[in-house]
């Protein structure tokens, strides 16, 4: 196992496995950092490696390599998500941290199995998403905290698409079981609602198919067919702990309406905007007591507004040094993966279903927050 890096206070040394399109923006985001330091890159496709290892000065490896490297704390898994499971597991056991793309794992088996593997070495495991640090969602959990709306009372949270077969080289796994739009989007969707306002208690949730077949428009395999075998529209009722119930529709079925992704509902006003996905703005709200009824927008006071992917990274690499509980950690993924998973049942089943995990309302990041994860190397 490698020494533990809070031990001399040296940057994290990381590693990344899996070079696609999602992996520069990891290091545009965590090169900011000093706590971490890039060390090796791998990918099944050797040159894509090579390419992502150059931009951020490591050196290109094998994925056994990578897992095995004595000089690697922590291994980034950013494999599509049917590799998620085996590579964390693979990761772990060799004794390094993982941070991982959304979701950690595809079923609770696999789940509990990464779990265990991380309690029994004594590891710490972060992941995706990392949307509720940015600078939307972090002005939302402000104006909430601030008394802007009174007390919430409800949430609507609306993540509608036609499908990704207009733009995803190979969506097939989207449309099957293990895919579909709430394991796609229901991460996203409850992560931030659970990190605004608090854990979840019960899930009711419905879901339908708009469309027995697919027809792919994206290349390299334009015009092939998909069977769809997974429903591709859900609204789930959402229950959480503290008495404030709301609606979470995640669909491959609608365009989306043009209007917010996400609105919270208070006493005296409402919030609305921050797509959940994503890291920005605008955010509106208004207050009852506003004559003009006008909704204002919110000064964004949190940096990180453009996609900064990667920065969950950057608070599990301080949370290392510093000893706290990392705000996209495993309790927050075990918490989001139960919610998804009741909703699936309920969804199945016709019956209200209980959350039986809980996770903490995470601190508010500071409005300094760039300064707070660029700690210097002491
Ligand atoms: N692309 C995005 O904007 C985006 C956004 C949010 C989350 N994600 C998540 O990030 C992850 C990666 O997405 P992506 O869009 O970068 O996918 P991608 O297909 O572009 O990249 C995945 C990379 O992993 C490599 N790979 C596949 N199997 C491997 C294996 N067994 N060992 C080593 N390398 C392997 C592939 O060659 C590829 O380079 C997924 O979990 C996805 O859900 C992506």
């Amino acid at each position: 196992m490698c020494v533990s890096p809070t031990e001399n206070h040296a940057p994290i040394r990381i590693a990344i496995i899996g070079c696609g399109h999602v992996c520069p923006v990891y290091l545009r985001t965590a090169m900011q950092f000093d706590c971490l330091k890039f060390i090796a890159c791998a990918d099944i496709i050797p040159e894509r490696a090579v390419a992502m290892a150059a931009m951020c000065g490591a050196r290109a490896a094998t994925v056994e390599e990578v897992i095995n490297a004595p000089d690697v704390d922590l291994v980034v898994n950013l494999t599509p998500i049917t590799e998620h499971h085996a590579i964390s597991c693979a990761i772990l056991t060799a004794g390094k941290h993982l941070y991982s793309e959304k979701p950690l794992a595809s079923t609770e088996v696999q789940l509990a199995e990464i779990i265990a593997l991380s309690a029994d070495r004594g590891l710490q495991v972060g992941a995706a998403p990392d949307t509720f640090l940015g600078a939307g969602l972090q002005t939302v959990r402000a104006l909430i905290d601030s008394g802007a709306i009174g007390r919430p009372v409800g949430f609507a949270v609306h993540m509608l698409s036609r499908g990704n077969e207009t733009w995803h080289p190979a969506p097939h796994f989207m449309y099957r079981p293990g895919g579909g739009p709430l394991m796609d989007f229901g991460p996203y969707a409850i992560t931030a609602i659970t990190a605004l306002l608090g854990p979840a208690a019960a899930v009711t949730a419905a879901a339908s198919q708009a469309f027995g077949q697919r027809t792919i428009t994206s290349e390299p395999l334009k015009g092939q067919k998909i069977k769809v075998t997974t429903p591709t529209h859900y609204t789930a009722l959402l229950e959480l702990e503290c008495g404030i119930h709301g609606s979470i529709i995640c669909s491959y079925d609608t365009p989306a309406n043009g209007g917010s992704p996400l609105e919270i509902f208070g006493t005296e006003g409402s919030i609305r905007g921050a797509n959940p996905s994503t890291f920005g703005g605008p955010i509106l709200w208004r207050r009852i007591e506003d004559a003009t009824n006008t909704w204002r927008e919110a000064e964004l006071k949190h940096g990180f507004a453009e996609n900064s992917r990667g920065l969950g990274l950057a608070d599990l690499a301080r949370c290392m040094r510093s000893g706290d509980a990392p705000r996209a950690g495993i309790a927050r993924a075990k918490h989001v993966m139960e919610v998804i998973h009741a909703a699936l049942n309920s969804a199945e089943c016709g019956r209200k279903m209980p959350v039986s995990t809980r996770v903490n309302r995470p601190h508010r990041l500071p409005a300094d927050a760039e300064q707070t994860f660029r700690l210097e190397a002491e």
